[in-house]
């Protein structure tokens, strides 16, 4: 395409975007029949001329690997090629409105269009004609796409506090889907990261509510700016498992769900989020996918969510299978288009279709139900532009040059993410032109930087990995001055490993300190669920072999969840949590490292200290109480929003405009950030409230508000706050959100004000 093409191509997308934030907000429009522009117009006439057959085949998404060589959908034949007998099976006989996934791995950009121009081909020939709504999960950068830049994982994100970033990268994201022709994205995760034994805690943006909606919010208007369908997923209360492990029951009462878990999504709902993925699992006892009072009471009528609703995968089935709610698969499906789903993720098996139209035949669903989602799903289609231009343009503007770019945007949010927990003595930054000792089972591993959803699935196959990408330790050699000495060790080393490596480090004496690489290897799903809260002993054991010689020990933590590792932190000198942060995480950590970084990340989570012990940073009065009645037993690792640099950055002067305020008042706050060292810094800087007394308990804290910010060595710099005073509320008794009158008490860091409400 060239460029000129390419920007009207953009702007379609823009318009279309338009068009659908228009229509977000007059919702319950989508479910009338009205003809009068050319989007309903189409609609309605597509509908029109539909069988009911087909209104069940739209409903239906298939993944890719049913429809490759092969006799298993899991394990396609390699090299994955379309099987068109099946696609033809699949598209003429099933009429199947939407396909996901890539098989089991990442192809590259020309493979990804040339299997969905196939397949586009193939669906233009169906009448009436209705495109295919290619959906994958680019929940990292475009990770099932060979060679794109890949950003780190949404915990790391988090850690940035800066939505324009995540904007951004999301808009980044976005291009690469739609070059690749499969515009719908599997993201962002709205789910509110509360437990930290959730093994896809690290897809979350952590554990405040305020922050997964403002982070959420930019995900998904970063993506939608681009002409793709972003997804809110999981609805609702996925993630706090009683269990703690994946796909378990959550017992969440009605209010903390609304207090907790629905604003993320209200955001995202305001802010035109096309499409909602449905949680895969159980809240008190009924799942959601079967759950009207969520799917259709809460999500469509209190929230007003107008667009298209999937199930996760298989999940209709597992009604039966799993949760033991219907005796059989036709009673499934007819409990889960009642609760409010459009579309079924099968992905294999195509029964569903055909149970769809047995269920309207025998009058146990009626068509206009069937009608109200096949309304929603074309609406998404001809929002995308895919009935103007089903398949991908034959030149786009993702090339060389312009991923390039993309990588250094995903290396800034890397190095925005990097958190420095520990730095006893100033041990960091490091001199890069002394040698260092690096060691560590996720020193010399990509899988390690990525974490799950990078090239395949769990990513843990290195066929997949990013040619030319640098682990941590391919990073520091290529950018450090003095000599990089590695020690490698894989994630089961042992005793023997250990005093090998004690030794190996003895013997480079020149090395100014031991550097580790702490942590994980990647998995998501039920496959990361672990009963073990604690960091690897093994682990433990090396930090505290490699201090008890002597030297400074510094250790980097790659994971996606906070390991109980009081131990190692303690014999540690300097500590630094990474994340997940990408294909660029490596680089950025050997800048954080050096010091040609100075570290802003800060903690979008508590990280507790003990095995037993996890609370979240806006945990109530009780929950802190000693045997000495005072409130001290709150002593986590580290603090949500911890994250120290290399500078000296000092806040003073807090202030508010006034001190008493009405109801429907801003509070105007400001603050000032003073660098009184040697570097120019950037900090996130966080308010925090207080209710003096509520009718609910109050929280001890609530975050309030953030602001990242830059300030040069020796300079100032104000940091102003608004915060309506409607933001102090909670969810009351009677589940209405209320704000009450009366004190309160804001606080940035040390400083305090108090302020009133008046009735
Ligand atoms: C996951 C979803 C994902 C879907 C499609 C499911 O197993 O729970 O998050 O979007 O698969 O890949």
């Amino acid at each position: 395409m060239q460029a000129d093409e390419c920007t009207l191509h953009t702007m379609n997308r823009h318009w279309s975007i338009w068009m659908i934030a228009t229509c977000v907000a007059c919702t319950p429009a989508l479910d009338m029949p009205v003809a009068s522009d050319p989007r309903s117009a189409w609609i309605e006439s597509t509908l029109g001329a539909m069988t009911l057959e087909q209104k069940a085949g739209e409903m239906t998404q298939l993944t890719l690997g049913a429809l490759l060589e092969g006799t298993n959908p899991y394990e396609p034949t390699e090299p994955h090629r379309l099987d068109l007998e099946k696609v033809r099976k699949a598209v003429e006989t099933y009429h199947i409105g939407s396909v996901l996934n890539c098989g089991n791995h990442a192809f590259t950009l020309e493979r990804w269009r040339e299997l969905v121009s196939q397949l586009q081909t193939v669906a233009a020939e169906r009448f009436p004609a209705t495109p295919i709504l290619y959906g994958v999960d680019a929940v990292h950068g475009a990770n099932y796409t060979t060679g794109a830049a890949l950003s780190p994982q949404q915990i790391g994100l988090a850690a940035t506090w800066n939505p324009e970033l995540v904007y951004d990268l999301a808009a980044g994201t976005a291009l690469e889907l739609q070059a690749a022709g499969t515009p719908w994205n599997f993201a962002p995760i709205l789910d509110v990261g509360r437990d930290p034994r959730w093994p896809r805690f690290w897809e979350t943006f952590g554990e405040d509510p305020m922050l997964v909606s403002r982070l959420g919010v930019a995900a998904v208007t970063g993506t939608q700016s681009m002409g793709v369908a972003a997804t809110m997923k999981h609805f609702l209360g996925y993630s706090m498992p009683l269990t703690g492990k994946d796909r378990t029951p959550a017992w969440i009462p009605e209010r903390q769900l609304h207090e907790i878990f629905v604003p993320p999504f209200r955001a995202a709902i305001e802010a035109g989020a096309m499409t909602v993925m449905i949680n895969s699992s159980e809240i008190n006892g009924i799942p959601v996918h079967s759950d009207e009072a969520l799917l259709t009471g809460l999500l469509r009528e209190e929230l007003g969510f107008g667009g298209l609703a999937v199930t996760d995968w298989e999940d209709i089935k597992y009604l039966v299978h799993r949760h033991k709610v219907a005796a059989t698969y036709k009673d499934a499906v007819e409990m889960a288009i009642r609760a409010g789903i459009d579309m079924s993720m099968v992905p294999a098996d195509l029964k569903f279709p055909a149970l769809v139209v047995e269920l309207v035949r025998e009058g146990r669903i009626s068509e206009d139900r069937i009608d109200a989602s096949v309304r929603r799903i074309l609406a998404v289609k001809w929002d995308l532009g895919l009935v103007a231009e089903s398949t991908p343009p034959a030149e786009h503007v993702v090339d060389a040059s312009w991923r390039a770019g993309q990588r250094q945007t995903c290396l800034e949010a890397a190095e925005q993410s990097i958190t420095l927990l520990k730095n006893a003595s100033q041990t960091l930054p490091l001199s890069a032109n002394r040698p260092i000792w690096v060691s560590g089972p996720t020193a010399h591993s990509l899988a390690a930087l990525n974490g799950g959803w990078t090239g395949t699935w769990q990513g843990t196959d290195p066929r997949y990995d990013t040619p030319g990408a640098l682990t941590a330790v391919e990073a520091l050699k290529s950018s450090w001055n003095g000599d990089v000495f590695h020690f490698d060790l894989e994630m089961d080393f042992d005793a023997d490993d250990i005093a090998a490596a004690v030794r190996d480090f003895r013997q480079h004496n020149g090395a100014q300190v031991a550097v580790v690489f702490l942590g994980e290897l990647p998995y998501t799903e039920m496959a990361g669920n672990d009963e073990e809260v604690q960091l690897n002993a093994n682990q433990t054991a090396l930090v505290e072999a490699l201090a008890a010689t002597g030297a400074s020990v510094v250790g980097v933590y790659l994971g996606g969840r906070p390991r109980r590792m009081e131990a190692a932190v303690e014999a540690l000198d300097g500590f630094i949590m990474g994340y997940l942060p990408g294909n660029e995480g490596g680089t950025a950590i050997a800048r954080v490292l050096s010091g040609a970084v100075n570290p802003s990340g800060h903690l979008p989570f508590t990280w507790p200290r003990k095995s037993g012990a996890h609370l979240t940073y806006d945990h109530k009065y009780t929950e802190t109480l000693d045997l000495d009645s005072s409130f001290t037993a709150f002593n986590p690792l580290f603090e949500f929003g911890s994250g120290l640099n290399y500078s000296t950055l000092e806040l003073v002067d807090f202030q508010t405009d006034q001190i008493v305020y009405n109801l429907q008042d801003t509070i105007r706050a400001q603050v000032t950030l003073r660098n009184a060292g040697q570097r120019a810094a950037e900090d996130v800087v966080h308010l925090y409230s207080h209710d003096h007394v509520a009718s609910i308990t109050p929280s001890v804290w609530r975050l309030a508000g953030f602001e990242r910010v830059a300030v040069q060595a020796g300079e100032s710099v104000d940091i102003a706050y608004e915060l309506p005073v409607q933001q102090l509320g909670f969810v009351g008794r009677d589940l209405a959100y209320v704000v009450e009158p009366g004190d309160f008490t804001l606080r940035i860091d040390s400083l305090t004000t108090t302020i009133s409400v008046n009735p």
